[in-house]
């Protein structure tokens, strides 16, 4: 029996691989993109870990999502043990879902509205407060996420070829959450546990934070630009625990922005969280180690629920 890691990006495997072999896991990748499921066949006993990312048409893999949605209905319909399942895949794909579910939960969130097709976005925009924000439903590593600060400037950018149409087509426009300093924080949950939180340095103006290696844009980038945060405000990441455990999510990253009125404003949920190689290095309690730890011992709950003889 063993631990199935489902994605789409070679590239993100080879911490996760070192990871489980560190612990002793048994692992294979299951990449998704393209191929055939016979729904007649029984999925092989074992655990399940869906890490399939909301950029991964951006990466050439165009229906990594529905694939996995398909191969995670047949593994839950079998009554599969899966990390990060099938409506933590929908939680993963729209932000709209994470802001209301965030919401409904007492978490504070940016005003948001979330608009379907490009007839009705100026209009929708003109009702906004400046700044405010514009980024993809389906999003992940800043995808269409813009700063206006004027209307004037969001109607020549929806007019132009500069427009980025999202890939599900609902475009949100968001509230800018002013931070009291330039980082933005990102709490790791790995099953059902605070791990830690880094802070991510907001200075340059970008929106693209993703901590992954295979994500840096130069050498050193990355490393600069990331810090383990000590200081954090220990009910926060308790919230997010709970939330997780509620929504069934095994493992997740949020991001939120504290700002100078004392607001602590959550605004994103990561589900094929990455993590830095150089804050692994450094954290006192590595989060690939927990995850690897979780994913075992999930795995030997499995083996001990199956009759003797079935592996
Ligand atoms: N409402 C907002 N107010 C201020 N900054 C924001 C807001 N939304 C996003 N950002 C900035 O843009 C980055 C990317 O946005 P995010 O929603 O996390 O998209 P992605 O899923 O692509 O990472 C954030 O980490 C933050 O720095
Ligand atoms: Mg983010």
């Amino acid at each position: 029996m063993q631990v199935y890691v489902i994605h789409e990006n070679p590239d993100w495997y080879p911490p996760i691989e070192a990871a489980l072999r560190a612990e002793g896991v048994p692992h294979e990748q299951w990449l998704l993109g393209e191929g055939t499921l016979s729904l007649d066949d029984v999925p092989p006993h074992g655990v399940f870990w869906s890490r399939m990312s909301a950029s991964s048409h951006t990466r050439g893999h165009m229906f990594a999502k529905d694939h996995t949605r398909a191969v995670l209905c047949w593994l839950e319909a079998h009554g599969r043990r899966v990390v990060n399942g099938r409506r933590v895949l929908e939680l993963e794909m729209s932000k709209a879902d994470q802001l209301v579910a965030l919401r409904a939960a007492g978490i504070d969130v940016p005003r948001t509205v979330a608009v379907a097709g490009r007839q009705q976005l100026a209009a929708a925009a003109a009702a906004m407060p400046v700044p405010f924000i514009s980024k993809h439903n389906q999003g992940g590593k800043g995808l269409g996420v813009r700063r206006f600060d004027s209307h004037a400037e969001f109607t020549g950018y929806l007019a132009s070829d500069g427009f980025e149409p999202p890939v599900d087509g609902i475009t949100l426009l968001q509230e800018y959450i002013p931070a009291a300093a330039p980082f933005i924080t990102r709490a790791e949950i790995v099953g059902g546990e605070f791990v830690y939180a880094i802070t991510a340095d907001t200075s340059s103006g970008s929106f693209e934070l993703c901590p992954a290696e295979a994500c840096a844009t130069g050498p050193g980038a990355v490393r600069e630009m990331f810090a383990l945060r000590e200081d954090i405000d220990p009910r926060i990441p308790a919230r997010y625990a709970d939330f997780a455990r509620r929504h069934g999510i095994g493992i997740a990253g949020f991001e939120f922005i504290e700002t100078a009125d004392g607001r602590v404003v959550t605004y994103d949920v990561n589900t094929t969280t990455n993590y830095n190689p150089a804050i692994e290095a450094i954290a006192p309690r590595p989060a690939l180690g927990q995850v690897a730890r979780y994913l075992g011992r999930l795995l030997a709950e499995e083996q001990a629920g199956l009759p003797v003889g079935v592996s």
